[in-house]
């Protein structure tokens, strides 16, 4: 069947209307009174005071359509379906009915209302673990539909789980459907999740039966509920028989627009995935830029960190491509001519949204410019010394600080009769991975794609607390610590306000560490070891227990659970803002690095 994407929000709203749900309007992309996403990630996003049992004044049946932005993905976008914005389409039972009616009408809709055959379908269901057992009611309820045993899955949790948003809140265990594309399978373990691209997720019902607490345990919520989400786009590419996308007519005027720019012609692989990066960026980027919230520009923390990334990567893939600058406001217009009629408020901020993207382009062209530099020298040194290959190292460092992807440094090698180290280039990527992904683990709950900011801050934590010791005397002890992506805050006991000589030689010390470059290095030692060692421990360990102990050259060692910057060089600079008195006997001191990219 043939299906805009207008018909699909109208169907699936009307659809479920008759099943005895409000229609509600969906929320704002930036999320309200949530420190723990930094957008709106999920129609439930809005509803979890509900979710937790709080009255909804529509009711207890509700449906709408969710703009969302994902960016923990945003290096699979470029492949046929993942976007870091899309449209979900949802319906919650608030305590009210659970899993059969809500398959039963996942089932209704995609079969009946969608028009999808149901050998076309296969699903997945939470296989149980801990003291949440497997999905035998799901199995059940989908075998009642006429889903045969082998096309449905049961798979553990990091498949079947969803939620919570945050770090804490409503989750539970779900079933997710899938569209067979009728490609051939990968390989013989190929089934529903696998990433090969032969099955599509379109939509997934959720449990919600479980709230997450900050300590990290499920407790049983007072009611169950249900949460579902379908994807707009990958819903109608699956029904027009399209295989990505982009082909769907929300994006298939700004895919036609970027091949027009185009004036390069890289092989047509690259130039396929660099053209799906302008598009899915830019519109994300329209959308933060013109949410009815307002107040995400670009910028370098958080929500604005994340903004500024994707015009910045859609501005290098541009460059690949050979589009001339000026091309946000153009792909922008159309943008926004594509969506106003569903989303208004586009077209009421088109102003600012056009203003911002434009300056953003215009200030990322400048240091696009010193990277060119920078390259043009190591080029004229790799030619003046015979050598006919880049090391990795310098198109990492490309990558890192001036924002060239690999392919685009490969271009402008070639152009030279230079060749790239790609195997060097992964291995420092991989490296430069490995650090982030630590720091995800800490930091998850928002500050996702800020890890190297809020990392290289906890290094120069702990370079600041030594050099304390040192200007202070061996007293100034840590009391409390607590890192934002903007700055550091710092508790230490020391009876007196500090000096601004004081400060100033401990904003030097750090500062001639951060020069030093230190590789920072870690080692597990039994918590004994560790002290006699002379690592500066804030707890006392249990007898036997394993730590880790970081240290950066001669100057800091500490017992500490990471993660950390690989080398101090990465800090740039460091500065203290303020120094004040926390409580009796306790100063606190509030600084920032000073090297934000
Ligand atoms: N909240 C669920 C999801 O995002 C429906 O997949």
């Amino acid at each position: 069947m043939n299906l805009t994407a207008d018909q699909l929000r109208d169907k699936y709203l009307k659809f479920f209307e008759s099943k005895g749900h409000a229609i509600i309007s969906g929320a704002s992309l930036i999320p309200e009174n949530d420190p723990t996403v930094l957008f709106t990630t999920a129609g439930m996003h809005p509803l979890v005071p509900y979710l937790l049992g709080e009255k909804h004044p529509a009711g207890s049946r509700l449906t709408d359509v969710q703009k969302c932005v994902r960016t923990g993905d945003i290096d699979a976008v470029g492949d046929s379906c993942h976007l870091t914005f899309f449209e979900m389409l949802g319906n919650w039972s608030l305590g009210d009915y659970f899993k059969r009616e809500a398959i039963t009408w996942s089932y209704e809709f995609l079969t009946q209302q969608l028009g999808f055959s149901p050998e076309q379908l296969s699903v997945t269901v939470f296989e149980g673990e801990g003291n949440v057992p497997r999905d035998e009611e799901s199995i059940a309820i989908w075998e009642s539909l006429g889903i045969p045993p082998a096309r449905i899955y049961a798979l553990p949790k990091e498949d079947n789980w969803w939620g919570p948003a945050g770090t804490t809140g409503p989750c539970g265990p779900d079933t997710e459907m899938f569209i067979d594309t009728g490609k051939p399978a990968c390989c013989p373990e190929c089934r529903p999740g696998c990433r090969c691209g032969k099955f599509i997720e379109i939509w997934n019902d959720v449990f919600m039966q479980y709230n997450k607490t900050a300590e990290g345990t499920y407790e049983p919520l007072k009611q169950s509920n249900v949460d579902t989400g379908m994807g707009v786009e990958r819903t109608i590419c699956m029904m027009n028989g399209y295989s990505t996308v982009y082909e769907t007519e929300l994006f298939a005027p700004l895919m036609a627009k970027i091949k027009e720019l185009s004036t390069t012609q890289p092989p047509e692989e690259q130039a396929v995935r660099a053209s799906r990066i302008i598009a899915d960026h830019l519109r994300t980027s329209v959308f933060i830029l013109g949410d009815p919230k307002g107040g995400v520009k670009p910028g370098n923390l958080g929500a604005n960190y994340v903004l500024r990334r994707l015009i910045r990567r859609s501005v290098r893939y541009a460059k690949l491509l050979g589009i001339e600058p000026g091309y946000t406001k153009t792909l922008a217009e159309i943008i926004i001519a594509n969506y106003k009629h569903v989303y208004p408020e586009l077209e009421k901020h088109r102003h600012t949204v056009i203003h911002e993207l434009a300056t953003e382009e215009e200030r990322f062209e400048k240091t696009l410019a010193a990277g060119q530099r920078e390259f043009d020298k190591v080029a004229e040194a790799l030619k003046q010394h015979g050598q006919v290959t880049l090391s990795g190292r310098t198109a990492f460092k490309l990558y890192d600080t001036y924002g060239f992807p690999l392919e685009f440094t490969e271009e402008l090698a070639a152009e030279q009769g230079l060749a790239v180290d790609r195997s060097g280039y992964d291995e420092a990527f991989k490296k430069h991975q490995e650090t982030s992904k630590q720091g995800d683990a800490t930091f998850k709950g928002g500050l996702a794609d800020n890890t190297a900011v809020t990392t290289r801050l906890h290094s120069a934590t702990h370079l600041m607390h030594k050099a304390l010791q040192i200007v202070l005397g061996s007293h100034a002890l840590q009391k409390g610590s607590n890192i934002t992506p903007e700055r550091l805050r710092f508790d230490f006991s020391h009876p007196d306000k500090m000096t601004p000589e004081q400060i100033q030689r401990v904003e030097d010390l750090v500062n001639e560490q951060i020069k030093k470059a230190h590789p920072i290095t870690v080692e597990t030692l039994e918590f004994e070891a560790a002290k006699a060692k002379g690592a500066t421990a804030l707890f006392a360990g249990k007898y036997g227990e394993q730590v880790k102990v970081y240290s950066m050259g001669d100057f800091s060692m500490e017992v500490c659970g990471g993660p950390h910057a690989a080398n101090t060089s990465e800090l740039g600079g460091f500065k203290i803002q303020k120094e004040e008195s926390s409580s009796a006997g306790v100063r606190r001191i509030k600084a920032v690095i000073t090297n934000l990219k």
